[in-house]
Order: structure tokens, then sequence, then C-alpha cells
């Protein structure tokens, strides 16, 4: 689908990834609609979005209400008149080890990470068939293809949206409406000092700007492709432990074995 002209929604654009998103969107001629729970930090977003796009626009949100994102979708999707993007974005971490998870933190992040882009994808998908274009974009990441050490809940969230996806993308394959997973590695933002969090175990992996997720998203939106990384070689990481699982999980319980040596935790 060619992006410029169209519409797009971006849920969780107060910072990060979908701040960036959403004006590199902007720049390429998208009329956006972003939500967050953050205002302040929306407006700033919309204020740069709108520099390009003059009639985007913002709704605070805490998409962990679920009972109220069907409302809220049909919503947006009549003040941006159909939207044609949807970028299923928010998300929160959860580093902490299966061990010491809560319910509720299990409860939590599912709701924000699976849930809830789930809600709005069914939500707007009917409209998109019927008006014979849409694509929706999901950002996963590569814990739901890697399943790091401490970050269990994080990862079955992640994994849940990606299997998701690809079983909507068979679905949807003979239509006109298209499915699609980033996975990002480490991209420099407010995720790794959100509260309530353990320390991140991966700590030598090189990050990358928000902005470079901007190019992947557009040439897969372009282009039908349903899944990419960034870095790339991430998908060499996949295959190898889609190809030998065993071996995978020896070698990432050593890696673990190392990181926590190196930071006198018990091992
Ligand atoms: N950074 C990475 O290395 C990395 C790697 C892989 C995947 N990801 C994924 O990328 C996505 C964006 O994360 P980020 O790295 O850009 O971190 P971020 O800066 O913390 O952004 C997260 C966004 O999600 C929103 N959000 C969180 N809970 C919400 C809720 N209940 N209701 C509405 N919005 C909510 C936040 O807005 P408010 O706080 O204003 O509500 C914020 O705009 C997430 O899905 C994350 O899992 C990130």
């Amino acid at each position: 689908m060619e992006l410029a002209g169209r519409t797009a929604l971006v849920t969780g654009a107060s910072s990060g990834i979908g701040a960036a998103i959403a004006e590199g969107l902007a720049a390429r001629g998208m009329t956006v609609g972003i939500c967050a729970r953050r205002a302040d930090r929306l407006a700033e977003v919309l204020e740069r979005c709108q520099q390009h796009a003059p009639d985007s626009r913002m709704w605070v949100m805490d998409l962990s209400q679920l009972d109220d994102l069907p409302t809220f979708a049909m919503h947006a999707d009549d003040e941006l008149g159909g939207i044609d993007l949807l970028v299923n974005n928010a998300g929160i971490p959860k580093r902490r080890l299966a061990t010491a998870l809560r319910w509720d933190e299990i409860d939590h992040v599912m709701a924000v990470n699976y849930l809830s882009p789930v809600r709005l994808t069914l939500t707007l998908l009917p409209r998109m068939l019927e008006r014979g274009r849409g694509a929706i974009y999901n950002i996963g990441s590569v814990a739901a293809r890697m399943s790091p050490a401490g970050e269990t809940a994080y990862s079955a969230s992640k994994a849940a949206l990606t299997a998701f996806a690809e079983g909507l993308a068979i679905e949807l394959w003979d239509t006109e409406v298209t499915v699609h997973v980033l996975h990002p590695g480490i991209i420099e933002t407010e995720l790794f000092i959100h509260p309530d969090n353990d320390e991140s175990y991966a700590d030598d992996v090189e990050p990358l700007p928000p902005s470079a997720v901007v190019d992947t998203l557009v040439a897969q939106v372009e282009t039908g492709q349903f899944e990419a990384y960034l870095p790339e070689w991430f998908a060499d990481v996949a295959s190898g432990k889609a190809a030998n699982l065993q071996g995978y999980l020896a070698g990432a319980a050593e890696y673990w074995r190392i990181k926590r040596a190196e930071r006198g935790e018990a091992v």
C-alpha cells in the first residue's frame, strides 16, 4: 500500500518508537492520529506531526482499559475519515525473573502488549475490508523469538502478538489488507528506564535510534513483507534457534550464567 495521502493511527506515540513513527509518517504525507496516556508528551509530538500534516490529531487513552477500546477505535476511524494503517506500537516492558513475577504484572503486560492491539485490530478490520485497503502493523520484539532470561512475561506477550499476526496474515492473504510484524532489538528509548522493572541483561547489543524503525515500516507496508528484524542479523539468530532449539536454550543459559557472574549475582 502506498502511504502518501493516507491515514494512520499510531498507538503509544508519546515517546520513543511510536513518536518517531508518527512523525516519520506525517513527514511522508500521511495524516496521523496518535494516542497514549501522557497528554503533554503527546501534544509535543502532535505539534511536530501537524507541521507536515495539519489534520493530524491526538487522543489521551489508557489502552489497558480494554472495554473502552472498540468505542475509541471507531471514534478515531470516524475522525480520521477511515484508518488505512494501524500501528500497534504501545507497549510496556517487564524485566523480572519468572520466580519473582506477580499475577497482576503478568495480566497487565498481556493487556497492554497483546489484548489491546488485538481489540484495536479486530474493531478496525471490518471497515478496512469494506474499503478494500488497509495495513495492520505490529511492533513485536526480538524477545518474541529469543525468549531471553529475565523477561518471560514480556516475551510471552510479544510472542502472542506475533502468533496472532501470523494467523491473521494467512486469513487475510487473499484480501487487500496486509499484516506485518517488526521485531526491534535494542532501540534507544525510555523502555529501559521504566520503574518497576529489573535491569536489562541485554547490555551488549548496539542500540539504534527510534528513527531507524521508520524506513523499515515503510518498506514492509509498501511491499507487503510480513516480518522484519532490526538489526537484520537477528533473523539469523531466529532461524538458528528454529533449527536447533535444544542447542539454542543451552547457549542462552550459558550466556545468562556469564551475565549473572559479571554482575556478581548468584550463578
Ligand atoms: N526500545 C526497544 O529496544 C524495543 C525493543 C523491542 C520492542 N519494543 C517495543 O516498542 C514499542 C514502543 O516502546 P518504546 O521502546 O518506544 O518505549 P517507550 O518510549 O516507553 O514507549 C512506549 C509507548 O507506549 C505507551 N503506553 C504504555 N502503556 C500504555 C497504556 N496503558 N496506554 C496507552 N499507551 C501506553 C507509552 O505512552 P504513555 O506512557 O504516555 O501512555 C509510550 O508512548 C513497545 O511495544 C515495546 O515493547 C521496544
